[in-house]
């Protein structure tokens, strides 16, 4: 069932370093060189995180999805932290995020593939290279495997040795997650355990109630029938992703596989082009061309269309299943007008993506006391006008992109309890981007679960409005 082929987009042309003759956006300035050519050539020596047959795998998964047979679930922190690395924060992301995968499962009847944002996601993008306070300026904060988070000159300057501490924490996490999953993760089968008190706060609290009441029969269903080797076969799968954004150390994870061929980034199953470093000439695009991993790009609403077409031609020319996977984050002040034009342009060319949405990073405001937000209606709305722009245009959103943490914590506004600007300050955790919390997240999946319900093909585009998200609230 898994694809043996291995058709790549590499020629002569590229090798893993390749991207370095190009313009390379969003990269730290190492001060020592010579300690960073140290650093890479230990890197490469070092042991991979995952494997080229999982890779193959989770690709030919992004296949099935491409003809509708399977449904994406990405999700997970903006950045993860070292100091994140415990038992109770893996335990806890991991158990959202496949609660979430059972909600959508089971609402919309198909197996969901469970691809975290994390076990490396640890460099970060920014909008400036410089932080000015109180008259002092600094370097920015790129991320734990970049430079530390303190405003002070010796935590801000990039340090090579990071790269090794985000290899060593990305594979402590990988493996206790591995353990999880391979386990059977104990109490996540048992909806009984799951928190669910939000579910009253809000107006589909029946509705909601009774999709628990059946997953949990469903569940008890299959253990009779085998335990966790039955629901594994019907889920589909785990796999790890994280943004491919500081090429030193993507470089260093990317081996040939010779008994199959082609490069491999092993540090992940899953990297994607962020938005701020997907140039056609960049240095990003002519890195992530020559990879034979499935590969997610961030598409914004200022891409243009003929411009995709181009990054598309570039990153799979040969029209490779399960290869591209788009990502779209316009904002749900954007939406209408900007994936209409870009939907249209990709089916016209007749090419083969999987399109997903992100309506997070287009969601990103700054309240009056301070704290970078989004509001959870926002999210939702984009989401309902994602599904319902997708219908009318005859395309299938095959999946979605969160941020969002297992714990209590109050990032995003919004949501059945109504969070308001007065709690941001009481578990204010994030260090770049806010995230659903538990309950927030577990409401979206419930949303999404339910507005899918509005989407199949037979029903009609009057009926999946009046069903749609919003509707459904
Ligand atoms: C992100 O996913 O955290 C991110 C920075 O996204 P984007 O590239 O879409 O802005
Ligand atoms: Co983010």
């Amino acid at each position: 069932m898994v694809a043996s082929s291995t058709a790549t987009t590499s020629d002569e042309n590229w090798s893993p370093d390749s991207w370095r003759s190009r313009p390379a956006l969003q990269q730290p300035r190492y001060l020592d060189e010579m300690r960073l050519a140290q650093v890479g050539q230990r890197l490469r020596e070092l042991p991979p995180l995952v494997t080229s047959g999982e890779i193959l795998e989770l690709k030919w998964a992004i296949a099935e999805a491409q003809e509708g047979r399977r449904f994406l679930l990405h999700g997970g922190d903006c950045a993860e932290s070292f100091i994140d690395c415990t038992n109770e924060i893996i335990v806890n992301r991991l158990k959202v995020l496949f609660q979430m995968g059972l909600i959508l499962a089971h609402g919309l009847k198909q197996p969901v593939i469970r691809l975290g944002r994390f076990a490396g996601q640890y460099a970060k993008p920014r909008s400036s290279d410089i932080e000015s306070r109180d008259g002092v300026t600094l370097p920015c904060y790129r991320g734990d495997i970049v430079n530390g988070l303190d405003f002070d000159p010796i935590s801000r300057e990039a340090d090579p040795e990071r790269m090794f501490q985000a290899h060593a924490f990305s594979s402590l996490t990988l493996n206790f997650t591995r353990a999880l999953v391979e386990g059977g993760f104990g109490d996540l089968r048992r909806p009984e355990f799951w928190r669910l008190d939000w579910i009253d706060q809000s107006p589909s609290a029946v509705e909601y109630r009774r999709a628990v009441d059946e997953i949990a029969d469903s569940l008890r269903f299959m253990q009779t029938l085998g335990g966790h080797i039955v629901e594994d076969r019907l889920h589909g799968g785990f796999y790890t992703s994280h943004e491919g954004l500081l090429l030193h150390y993507e470089e260093a994870l990317t081996r040939a596989v010779p008994h199959r061929g082609g490069w491999y980034n092993l540090s992940t199953h899953f990297p994607w082009l962020g938005m701020r470093t997907s140039a056609l000439e960049g240095a990003h695009v002519e890195y992530f061309r020559g990879l034979s991993n499935p590969i997610g790009v961030k598409i914004g609403p200022t891409l243009q269309p003929d411009d995709l077409l181009r990054l598309i031609d570039r990153l799979n020319p040969s029209d490779e299943p399960g290869r591209l996977t788009l990502i779209t984050r316009m904002g749900r002040n954007h939406i209408e007008q900007a994936l209409p034009p870009i939907l249209r342009a990709v089916s016209n060319a007749g090419r083969r993506v999987l399109w997903v949405v992100d309506p997070m990073h287009g969601n990103t405001e700054t309240t009056q006391n301070g704290y970078k937000t989004r509001r959870f209606e926002k999210i939702r709305d984009e989401l309902d006008l994602a599904f319902c722009i997708h219908a009318s245009e005859g395309t299938r959103l095959g999946g979605v992109h969160l941020e969002m943490t297992g714990e209590d914590v109050t990032e995003c506004l919004g949501g059945a309890r109504s969070l308001d600007e007065t709690d941001l300050g009481r578990a204010y955790k994030t260090t770049v981007d806010p995230r659903l919390n538990y309950e927030q997240a577990m409401e979206l999946s419930m949303l999404i679960a339910s507005a899918n319900r509005a989407t199949r093909p037979s029903a009609s585009l009057d009926e999946r409005k009046n069903l749609s998200l919003a509707g459904a609230l």
